[in-house]
């Protein structure tokens, strides 16, 4: 099957080249030319494990390929996916973009005879693409649907494993308004043998938003209990979090008898906060729109507000032991906001580093990719901090060392003299027996 792509961010692009690797011939469209130029070159503008080697490939097979030209990619194809983004404003989405490309597309409408499907991928609240979409598309091709085809399909895909769970979803949500929009995603989506939700566009992009919030509630629900267990005192947060993940609610006893190691299991691991560029926009803006709806929102609400404080619990934790910072070394390992990304957006490092450096502390820090992000997201303020490509040379003339991102280098510390060094496991990553030397500290637990 033939599709095009409008924006080529995370979303459009990864979705662009699976599709592709699956069989359907891809154009991506987006409106700046140099990355046009790198992807046709087989250079992606994102860091994504092994996106440049599946670009590569079907570039080569000759199902992919990026354009500027929305009217030739237009012409090609009965089915276009807008994977535009949508940034946070001030808490509620911008929909700037996802207004312009499909005004585009029904200026191209208003001049072609075609039933063409648009397909919304891009994160919107409910009810977008059945108002705000088809009124777009209605107001410039003077069309009223269903001349065109409306569809919402949403994605769930993460940063760091992008490529692995677009080609193995848990689940695919196929939002539709028009049947054959409903065959078109059945087409494109053929090739995938999992479970698909045939709903309206409106539920489809709830679920989304669903799916991402009760997720971030239960991370600010385990970094409660979390901080609830420090305060207590003789308890160690991730012996409750081992307890609870047995549950087979949680943790469900698998066909072979066998369950998951609860170590790894997600979304129950305490740490410094949820960032990135999803749950913190994603369950302000459902916040928002309830408030709009006249709903008080209470969880989305406590959600948010344990999420914003949490990162400075590090600073409280090294404050209950040392009130003075400012004669001290610290050096912050990890800047990206999880491992697998060189994406800093609402990183907890920027605040855990912005309330170091209000106590005067020397900050020295190392990401293995998301340094130079990092520095243009501080701004003037990145001044004040040492970016090292080194980290290991600087433990000697460190005092403190708060590991942020769970990036696997930094478990090299388990095998380094740490003595007379105060270490910060934000991500519960080293073995407490294995660190030799360091006074030891973590998030949900107390050290007397
Ligand atoms: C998230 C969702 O997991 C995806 O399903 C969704 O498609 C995506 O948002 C999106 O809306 O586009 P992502 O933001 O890439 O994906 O990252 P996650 O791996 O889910 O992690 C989010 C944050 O939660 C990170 O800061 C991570 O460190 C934190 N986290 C995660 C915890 O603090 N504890 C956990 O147990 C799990």
């Amino acid at each position: 099957m033939k599709v095009t792509i409008i924006g080529t961010g995370y979303v459009g692009l990864v979705s662009g080249v699976c599709l592709a690797a699956k069989g359907h011939q891809v154009t991506c469209v987006d409106i700046r030319q140099d990355i046009v130029s790198c992807l046709n070159a087989g250079n992606p503008h994102i860091y994504e494990a092994g996106l440049s080697e599946l670009l590569t490939q079907v570039i080569e097979s000759g199902d992919f390929e990026a354009t500027t030209d929305l009217t030739t990619a237009l012409d090609r194809v009965d089915t276009i996916i807008v994977a535009v983004g949508t940034p946070s404003d001030g808490g509620v989405i911008d929909l700037s973009y996802v207004r312009t490309a499909v005004r585009k597309i029904g200026e191209y409408l208003k001049n072609n005879d075609r039933y063409i499907s648009i397909i919304i991928k891009s994160t919107v609240i409910a009810g977008t693409t059945d108002t705000v979409v088809r009124e777009e598309i209605e107001t410039a091709s003077g069309k009223y649907h269903p001349a065109f085809g409306l569809g919402m399909n949403p994605e769930f895909l993460r940063e760091g494993e992008a490529i692995d769970d677009f080609m193995n979803p848990d689940r695919i949500v196929l939002g539709y308004e028009d049947p054959e929009t409903l065959e078109r995603l059945e087409a494109l989506y053929a090739p995938w043998h999992v479970d698909k939700v045939r709903v309206n566009t409106r539920t489809a992009e709830l679920i989304k938003y669903a799916n991402n919030s009760l997720l971030a509630t239960q991370i600010s629900a385990a970094n409660e209990i979390a901080n609830f267990a420090a305060a207590l005192g003789n308890i160690d947060i991730m012996d409750v979090i081992n307890g609870v993940s047995l549950d087979r609610r949680w943790n469900p006893i698998l066909r072979d008898g066998t369950r998951l190691n609860p170590a790894i299991l997600n979304y129950l691991i305490p740490g410094c906060g949820f960032g990135g560029s999803c749950f913190p926009k994603d369950i302000q803006a459902l916040h928002s729109q309830g408030q709009e709806l006249g709903l008080t929102m209470d969880i989305t609400k406590a959600v948010l507000n344990v999420n914003d404080v949490q990162p400075l619990q590090v600073a409280n934790i090294i404050n209950s032991h040392i009130k003075e910072l400012s004669n001290y070394k610290i050096l912050i390992l990890g800047l990206a906001f999880k491992p697998g990304t060189d994406d800093v957006r609402e990183s907890a490092s920027l605040k855990i580093i912005d309330s170091l450096l209000k106590q005067g502390a020397t900050i020295f820090a190392h990401d293995p990719i998301a340094a130079t992000n990092f520095s243009n997201a501080m701004g003037t303020e990145a001044r004040k901090i040492t970016i090292t490509s080194e980290w290991r040379h600087h433990i000697n003339d460190t005092d403190i060392i708060v590991i942020v991102t769970k990036w696997p280098e930094y478990i090299d510390l388990e095998n380094i003299n740490l003595s007379g060094k105060i270490i910060f496991d934000t991500r519960r990553m080293l073995s407490i027996e294995k660190v030799t030397g360091a006074q030891y500290f973590a998030i949900g637990l107390r050290q007397s």
